[in-house]
């Protein structure tokens, strides 16, 4: 088992310099990662998973996707330190809004500090406790609908995830989910590990969903060999 829970070896596909090289290049050329958002990514060190946040470029897309989609409300699972909230908040501007979903206390309170830093604040609601909780009031608060939700939380509720978002989003909405290659694992039809059933299941249950279409990306890069399902609400 890899660090993925994959049965690949690790050593095959870890990231490599050339990866490595590529991210570096892109990122230092076209993407805009400045100091604050710097800031934030190390902060990954103080959550209790460090190093789990996007890379800078896939951060960038983030962005771009959000706002090519027109996004002025995002939902997100999975703050950790928010660095892809910080993304998420500019993408969305001045009069948008981005609601963001946290397990852990201690997370929230390093990234409501990386918000405060970026001057993000006022654009952004963090909800600590279980992201099923936490949508199932917004679901019964009639929460005005999402334009755009990446769900980046714990993988095997990834199905639970969808199914929330597709109660709090509208026609035209952008579904991203983060982490759906896995070193290749999400392959493994027989994987036991329930974060590939989890990858495995939102996929067939977007396959199956007669208002979503959807595709894959596979990503290579400073984060090793994964990927990002995108989905559209018809
Ligand atoms: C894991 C989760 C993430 O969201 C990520 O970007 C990288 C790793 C994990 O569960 O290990
Ligand atoms: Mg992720």
């Amino acid at each position: 088992m890899n660090e993925f829970g994959s049965p690949v070896p690790v050593n095959r596909y870890e990231a490599t310099d050339d990866w490595h090289a590529v991210d570096r290049y892109f990122t230092s050329t076209l993407v805009r990662e400045d100091s604050i958002l710097a800031v934030a990514r190390d902060s990954g060190d103080a959550t209790t998973m460090p190093n789990a946040e996007v890379a800078a470029n896939q951060g960038a897309f983030l962005e771009i996707l959000a706002k090519i989609a027109g996004a002025r409300r995002v939902l997100e699972f999975g703050t950790l330190a928010g660095y892809s909230t910080i993304w998420l908040a500019r993408a969305v501007g001045e009069q948008g809004q981005v609601v963001t979903l946290e397990l852990e206390p201690e997370n929230a309170a390093v990234a409501k500090a990386n918000f405060h830093a970026a001057g993000v604040s006022h654009q952004i609601e963090t909800i600590v406790g279980p992201a099923t909780e936490s949508t199932e009031r917004l679901i019964n608060d009639d929460t005005e609908p999402f334009d755009f939700v990446f769900i980046d939380a714990d993988k095997p509720n990834n199905p639970a995830y969808l199914a929330a978002a597709l109660k709090l989003t509208h026609s035209g909405a952008v579904i991203v989910i983060d982490n759906v290659v896995r070193n290749g694992a999400v392959a493994d039809a027989a994987s036991a590990d329930p974060r590939v059933q989890g990858v495995r299941t939102v996929a067939e249950d977007i396959a199956a969903h007669p208002d979503l279409d959807g595709t894959a990306l596979q990503t290579v890069g400073e984060k090793g060999w994964d990927g990002l399902i995108i989905a559209r609400r018809r």
